[in-house]
């Protein structure tokens, strides 16, 4: 099948959904063409990182930066974002996912935000996997804004200097309930992270493919996580070291 072990699974996976546009303008298609099998591949990507028993997924659906993008097209990708979550609420019930979502909401218009809300409130009961979307989102604004609130913390007294350590620091990014990622997936051929996630990748395994997000199927996936569980992790120390620890 897969030839996936089951033990070795990434707790925490992260794409960055790349190539949608691309995908489209090599078929003579509109850009948002591409973003609408985007979402498709969005499906089957939750409903396989669920079966196979991931427990947080993160996708990356709209930067921070790409409100700088033409009109038209920001005003499809949200209303795309907003049936998707109406649409697949229904969906993360059955499949007992809870939905999350990271950025700068408030950036977000607000029928987008009122879905986005209802679909956190309707699945906050949920126990299996965590789907996160990030929206508006960028890290070093993420970043800045952590350190904007220590600052007032320390001001204030409610936070001394001495407390100040990376656990507490994690504590004040919009990851804060969530473990850093295991393995970060880009598609489309592209080797950037793009603001996407600075502080949490400091220790994540990258994968970088080809394939056009709108056709990053089931198996693109499973090649991925084929490799992921071919690698080994160090977080620093030597092989031996690893292979001494019980
Ligand atoms: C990258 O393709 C993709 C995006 C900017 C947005 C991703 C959005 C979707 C997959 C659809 C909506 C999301 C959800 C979760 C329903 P690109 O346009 O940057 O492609 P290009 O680099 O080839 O131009």
């Amino acid at each position: 099948m897969h030839g996936l072990n089951p033990e070795k699974l990434p707790r925490h996976l992260a794409i960055i959904m790349d190539g949608n546009g691309r995908w489209a303008q090599e078929r003579m298609l509109k850009r948002i063409i591409g973003h609408q099998r985007g979402v498709e591949t969005v499906r089957v990507i939750v409903e396989e990182s669920s079966r196979l028993g991931i427990k947080y997924l993160t996708l990356f659906a709209f930067s921070a930066e790409n409100w700088l993008r033409p009109k038209t097209e920001v005003k499809s990708l949200m209303a795309l974002l907003k049936k998707y979550i109406r649409i697949e609420t229904a969906r993360m019930i059955d499949s007992n996912i809870r939905f999350n979502v990271i950025g700068n909401l408030n950036e977000l218009p607000p029928d987008v935000n009122e879905a986005v809300q209802e679909a956190i409130d309707r699945t906050s009961r949920n126990g299996g996997m965590i789907l996160t979307l990030a929206l508006s989102y960028g890290a070093r604004q993420e970043i800045l804004m952590a350190a904007g609130r220590i600052a007032e913390d320390l001001a204030s007294g409610s936070l001394s200097r001495d407390n100040l350590d990376e656990k507490l620091f994690s504590s004040y990014l919009f990851t804060s309930d969530i473990p850093d990622p295991d393995f970060l997936i880009r598609t489309s051929g592209e080797m950037r992270i793009s603001n996407f996630l600075l502080w949490q990748l400091a220790y994540t395994e990258l994968y970088f493919s080809d394939v056009n997000w709108p056709e990053f199927k089931a198996n693109e996936l499973y090649r991925a996580l084929r490799d992921y569980q071919s690698r080994e992790r160090r977080f620093g120390r030597t092989s031996a070291q690893l292979q001494n620890r019980s």
